[in-house]
């Protein structure tokens, strides 16, 4: 057995397509495990050496989830981790923003997160162990300007995680939950000005006191392994005497310390 303890786990991965997730799932294949990498597409989802299984899923259908999860424990076997990543960004003034983007960011960011965390802790409930991790946002702990809906469906997903957390304890299921800040992924790159990608990134690191933004501390964005180390952490054995933890993953940049 590695020193995670994840050596021949099963874990399932939400918003396994690129970006963090991606990025989840390779870190948990170097540490052994297996997993089911899901998300809306999973045709660029790379095999790792047979470890990975790529299935299509849309977390904000309850009963595809539920499909899903009982589909691959009776094919793979018992789930031991699960991890939500999969997540929308829209950013927009609350005066802008629509009822469609409102719904949109909680059917996915808190809503997918549940259905997700009610079915494999169901099953992990039963069988008297298990990890979930769900990446939530920094932004769910400070005030962005443009971010509500996606700060407050964020904010709702670690308590919602913290809640879990307490009522699984028991049974020796624990769920913690990541807050990456600023990190190098396309939901990222979305925010910045088209061909102004330099000074975008600048402003970002050194922050932006007209947006309020006090910039990163450690100088610079994460990469999506930095957040997949801190997963790959919470979901293995390293964590054992570790649940309903939220562990920022931003560089300093909410000035936690
Ligand atoms: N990149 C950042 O700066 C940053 C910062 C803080 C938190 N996060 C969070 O990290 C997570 C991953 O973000 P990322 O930067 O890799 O973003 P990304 O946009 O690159 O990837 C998100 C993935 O989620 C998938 N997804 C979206 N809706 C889905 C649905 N309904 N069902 C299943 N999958 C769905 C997308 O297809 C995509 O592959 C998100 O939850 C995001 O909110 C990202």
């Amino acid at each position: 057995m590695s020193a995670t303890g994840l050596d021949g786990r099963l874990a399932l991965v939400t918003g396994a397509g690129r970006g963090i997730g991606a990025a989840v799932v390779a870190a948990l294949v170097a540490e052994g495990a297996r997993v089911v990498a899901t998300d809306l597409a999973v045709d660029g989802v790379p095999a790792h050496g047979g470890r990975v299984t790529g299935r299509t899923l849309d977390v904000t259908d309850a009963s595809a989830v539920e499909a899903l999860v009982a589909e691959t424990e009776d094919t793979l076997g018992p789930l031991d981790v699960a991890v939500n990543v999969a997540g929308i960004l829209r950013d927009a003034p609350v005066t802008e923003l629509t009822d469609e983007d409102w719904a949109a960011h909680f059917a996915v960011n808190t809503t997918g997160v549940f259905h997700v965390s009610r079915a494999v802790a169901r099953r992990m409930t039963g069988r008297g162990r298990g990890s979930i991790v769900t990446v939530a946002s920094n932004a769910a702990g400070i005030p962005r300007a443009g971010f509500a809906a996606y700060a407050a469906s964020k904010a709702a997903a670690v308590m919602f995680t913290k809640c879990l957390g307490l009522e699984v304890a028991r049974q020796g299921v624990r769920c913690n939950t990541v807050s990456p800040g600023s990190t190098m992924t396309d939901m990222q790159r979305a925010l910045w000005t088209e061909g102004e990608e330099e000074s975008s990134a600048r402003r970002v690191i050194e922050g932006d006191l007209a947006s309020y933004r006090t910039g990163i501390p450690l100088g610079r964005i994460a990469e999506p392994a930095d957040i997949a180390d801190a997963v790959v952490f919470l979901a293995s054995d390293r964590a054992r005497h570790i649940t309903m933890h939220d562990l920022y993953v931003d560089g300093g940049a909410t000035l936690r310390a």
